[in-house]
């Protein structure tokens, strides 16, 4: 079992090279279904919900070419079966999006019912609803969902009840190769959604509107083959910057784009932090205490919900009490009790935390329940004083390339220790 030991109190600094962003990746690869021929990605993140994807695809007779850490070539055309491995698609919620390019392809689909963070009822109805409007009947039977359109997929006119990232990317996969035209109003917008767009497009789909909350799709024939880069981790990013404004240190993320992460620097520039951008860089810099602010998370271009965690830690140093609204999931502040553990003082009633901020966080041993759980105790950790050890990494190595790397690379003290199942580091000394 490997855990992250880290010794705190050091301000960050320096360069990190952002990756390309896992919730692209985790859409675009199951979207290659659709295409005739080879698809060459690049920019891929090395993060072990790739590779599940990746050995997925392998699973059900797809070529799959590692050309080298972040590009991959792809030749869906010997994949037979419309059904994936269930104790495979079990292990990762983005494995749904395999439901829309199956469905497009071979007019049914059967796909266990996701996995993913626990963060309260993560339904998946209004993907559902989109396959139905699509001409598709859709059951949930033994816990797989099996979609069926032998007639095949029709366009349609879908408004979704909420802005969900999950069901736009996959309404808009199972789209490309239906009859005719498909609308789908009140679209998600994150960038991420765009980029799933921009590469089907350049497969050769008919998509318009990404990235607005209308978003039309006219079904084509097929799709080709072709090269495509990835976008940059928005959150990946984020979380970075956050790790610099929590250790009063100065850094900067490079191969980004920053309005994509506006949302975020906004806040951190509200707490006091000084904000600068280059063509593809940000920089933070927190020479100064930060000090309090409010934070709603929202559908992009809002605040991320993927940020929530790691701006909490920032507040709960901060000067002054703030307060954070959860305004996307039900269930997303377990955390919290792990950082009060190192001294922080956080208050949390449903879906809104008070943060009390406090002088300084005090190391030991802490436990990750999630993706961005587990990123923002690592943070907590590199401002805390003192020895931080956090267990159940597996949930931060879902989503972050070279994490302890890349932290050294700016002047963190961690380290990645293999324990035996059981006893924590710091018992093992
Ligand atoms: C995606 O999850 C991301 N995951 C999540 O990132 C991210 O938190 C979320 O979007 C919001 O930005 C991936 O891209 C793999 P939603 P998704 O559908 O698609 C409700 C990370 O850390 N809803 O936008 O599951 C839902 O319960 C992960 O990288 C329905 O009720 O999110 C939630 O409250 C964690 N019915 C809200 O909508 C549906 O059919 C938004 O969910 C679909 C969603």
């Amino acid at each position: 079992m490997t855990q992250y030991v880290i010794h705190g109190g050091k301000p960050l600094s320096g360069h990190v090279a952002i990756s390309g962003a896992k919730n692209a990746a985790v859409a675009i690869l199951p979207a290659a279904v659709l295409v005739e021929g080879v698809c060459r990605l690049e920019n891929i993140p090395n993060i072990s919900d790739v590779i599940l994807i990746l050995d997925i695809l392998e699973r059900m007779g797809a070529r799959v070419r590692r050309v080298n850490r972040s590009t991959v070539e792809l030749d869906c055309s010997g994949i037979r079966s419309a059904a994936v491995p269930e104790e495979m698609a079990r292990k990762i919620r983005a494995s749904y999006y395999f439901l829309g390019s199956l469905l497009g392809r071979f007019g049914k689909a059967e796909v266990a019912m996701p996995g993913g963070c626990d963060f309260g009822f993560r339904p998946i109805d209004q993907h559902i609803k989109g396959f139905e409007s699509l001409g598709a009947t859709v059951d949930i039977v033994g816990g797989n969902v099996i979609a069926d359109c032998q007639s095949g997929l029709v366009g349609s006119h879908i408004c979704l009840d909420m802005v969900s990232v999950g069901a736009t990317m996959n309404i808009m996969i199972a789209a490309v190769l239906a009859e005719g035209l498909t609308v789908i109003e009140n679209a998600a917008k994150e960038p991420h959604i765009v980029d799933l767009a921009n590469f089907l497009n350049s497969m050769g789909a008919a998509i318009s509107g990404a990235g607005t909350d209308v978003i039309k799709i006219r079904g084509v024939r097929r799709l080709k083959g072709g090269s495509y880069s990835i976008i940059p981790d928005q959150i990946e990013a984020g979380t970075y910057l956050a790790a610099a404004a929590a250790t009063g240190g100065c850094v900067t993320v490079d191969n980004v784009i920053p309005r994509h992460l506006a949302c975020i620097t906004g806040k951190l520039r509200e707490m006091g932090a000084e904000i600068s951008e280059g063509d593809d860089s940000v920089t933070v810099c927190a020479a100064k205490r930060l000090h309090k602010t409010n934070v709603k998370t929202m559908p992009y271009p809002g605040f991320p919900t993927d940020m929530q965690p790691q701006i909490t830690v920032c507040l709960a140093l901060a000067a002054g009490t703030g307060v954070v609204t959860e305004g996307v999931y039900d269930n997303r502040f377990r955390y919290t009790a792990e950082l009060c553990r190192m001294g922080a003082d956080v208050q949390v009633d449903g879906k809104v935390a008070v943060v009390n901020g406090v002088e300084k966080l005090q190391g030991c041993t802490v436990k990750a329940c999630d993706l961005r759980a587990g990123a923002a105790l690592v943070i907590a950790g590199l401002a805390a004083s003192g020895t931080t050890v956090v267990e159940d990494v597996r949930y931060i190595q879902r989503g972050y390339e070279d994490i302890i790397p890349k932290f050294r690379g700016i002047g963190a003290d961690i380290t990645a220790i293999e324990v035996p199942d059981g006893p924590t580091a710091a018992a093992a000394g």
